[in-house]
């Protein structure tokens, strides 16, 4: 299947002209991305950006008034495509269900669904977390079980909104090596956080959205020394206010 799971179709990613504005409210503006098939890319941007709305464009959950997008030359791809939200939702069920939902589809036997669960808890650090319920894990654990149900089902791209907009440091820590383990397991990474800390650890590169368009595209040690669009600079201004030169 064209873009599925371990397949290179689905890359260059391509949006072009993305627009959206329900009742005539200009939420999207034009939005222009390139997605090569490596690395984390980390999305900034100020509330009301349009962060979201572009990830949930990406993964097929908002329809766009007008614009492209192109997946490697072609129409997005059935599968492959995994979005994490800020506050994952959790069935109530154990942890083990909650993590191997997303293998429904697969039809495999309960053992074999069993044991790749087991296998990806382990890597997350809940398998002894196994049969709880996931309803009673802190947020940093929902916040890996989310990670790990998706990791599970091997996705070429992986959308992750503020992952750890509401955790401790060392929660947050977690979540930070796990996303690498994910990216170097060969899945592409967009994530939006406003911890810029965390960007600079985490990112290849940094797309920075304002007013519901991409000002720039760039490397991530440039951004923050040398950041290209005025809204970029006021960006990194405001959140680091000891910087005040480049
Ligand atoms: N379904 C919707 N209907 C109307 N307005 C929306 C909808 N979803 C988001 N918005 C508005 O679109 C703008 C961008 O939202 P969002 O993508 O969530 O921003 P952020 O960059 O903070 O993630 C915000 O002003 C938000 O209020
Ligand atoms: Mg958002």
């Amino acid at each position: 299947m064209s873009g599925g799971p371990g397949g290179g179709a689905m890359f260059p990613i391509r949006v072009r002209g993305l627009c959206h504005a329900p009742n005539g409210r200009e939420l999207l503006s034009g939005v222009d991305l390139d997605l090569g098939d490596e690395g984390i890319t980390v999305l900034l941007g100020p509330n009301g950006a349009g962060k979201t709305l572009l990830l949930r464009a990406l993964c097929g959950l908002l329809v766009p008034c007008s614009g492209t997008l192109d997946w490697g030359g072609g129409a997005r791809p059935e599968r492959g495509v995994m979005m994490v939200f800020q506050n994952p939702m959790m069935l109530r069920a154990s942890v083990l269900a909650n993590a191997v939902l997303g293998l429904k589809p697969l039809n495999l036997s309960r053992h074999d669904c069993r044991g790749s669960g087991m296998a990806v808890l382990e890597r997350v650090g809940l398998a002894h977390r196994a049969h709880d319920s996931a309803r009673l894990l802190s947020g940093g654990e929902q916040q890996r079980l989310a990670l790990a149900r998706a990791w599970l089902t091997r996705p070429r791209l992986l959308l992750l909104d503020e992952p750890t907009a509401s955790l401790d440091p060392s929660a947050t820590a977690e979540v930070e090596r796990i996303v690498r383990e994910i990216r170097t397991d060969g899945t592409r990474i967009l994530m939006v956080t406003h911890n810029l800390g965390q960007a600079t650890r985490l990112a290849d590169d940094i797309v920075f959205m304002s007013g519901g368009r991409v000002h720039e595209h760039t490397p991530t040690r440039r951004f923050f020394s040398r950041p290209q669009s005025d809204e970029a600079r006021r960006f990194i201004q405001g959140e680091l206010p000891w910087r005040m030169s480049f």
